[in-house]
């Protein structure tokens, strides 16, 4: 007989209790995560037609003339820009014509509009909300943060808010750890941020204002919170340490 005999079943019996009662978290899905297959829908399909409009196709033939002839694929980030500028976000259909336009292979445009969490390859909102979660900025609260600005904009992790004003996703480091924690709102960052500075944001973009963007805290840039503590003297002039014997008489 096994050491667990009769117990086996018993066991058995309590396990999946156990494990229903077990608190299992989990992370909510990063956009750098999203699915990097295309999946033909019924507003994102190359049946759709695209166009660059006269203005935009102008910038891309500015663009492009900034490479040596034979390397107008150099341009594909810039041309991407554009369509997400343009559309809101990039459909399957901008990135043939973009493919078309550099004389490249669509696989490698296929290839950039995936790796970059920065393009679109659906629609996140008229104000896409990127809130960060890497260590220095989950250190500073950015769970309180994004419970906030999901809160503020009625909208989850991944999704789009009811009036379709607002998308919000979770992103790596932006590049302002100093400054953490922080959102960025389309192009403008916003940092040093704290519950009442996300509802105060968000309220104002409902209002049809865009808020200033930077430091919410009062500081400037990245200084110290307390105020600046280093370079308070004037810089010494030219020639500073150096030995007398080496200056001209
Ligand atoms: S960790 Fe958030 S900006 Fe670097």
């Amino acid at each position: 007989m096994s050491l667990l005999g009769n117990n086996v079943s018993k066991f058995r019996m309590i396990l999946p209790n156990v494990i229903r009662g077990r608190a299992l978290s989990t992370t909510p899905k990063l956009l750098a995560s999203e699915l990097v297959v295309h999946r033909d829908t019924e507003d994102n399909n190359p049946c759709i037609p695209f166009q660059f409009t006269e203005a935009n196709m102008k910038r891309l033939v500015a663009l492009v003339q900034n490479y040596p002839e034979g390397s107008q694929r150099s341009a594909i980030s810039g041309a991407l820009d554009l369509v997400q500028r343009q559309m809101g976000w990039i459909p399957i259909s901008a990135m043939h014509k973009v493919a078309e336009i550099l004389s490249m292979p669509r696989i490698r445009v296929y290839e950039w509009a995936t790796f970059y969490t920065m393009c679109k390859r659906r629609y996140r909102g008229k104000y896409h909300v990127k809130v960060c979660k890497t260590l220095p900025c989950m250190l500073r609260g950015s769970d309180i943060i994004l419970r906030t600005v999901e809160e503020a904009t009625c909208c989850t992790v991944g999704g789009l808010s009811p009036d379709k004003m607002f998308g919000v996703d979770l992103v790596e480091c932006q590049g302002a750890c100093a400054n953490a924690p922080v959102i960025a709102i389309d192009d403008d960052y916003y940092e040093d941020l704290t519950v009442n500075d996300v509802y105060n944001i968000i309220q104002t973009i409902k209002c049809g204002n865009i808020p200033p963007a930077g430091p919410q805290s009062g500081r400037f840039a990245a200084e110290p919170a307390c105020g600046q503590c280093s370079l308070l003297d004037c810089p010494p002039g030219p020639g500073y340490c150096v030995q007398q014997s080496l200056f001209c008489e």
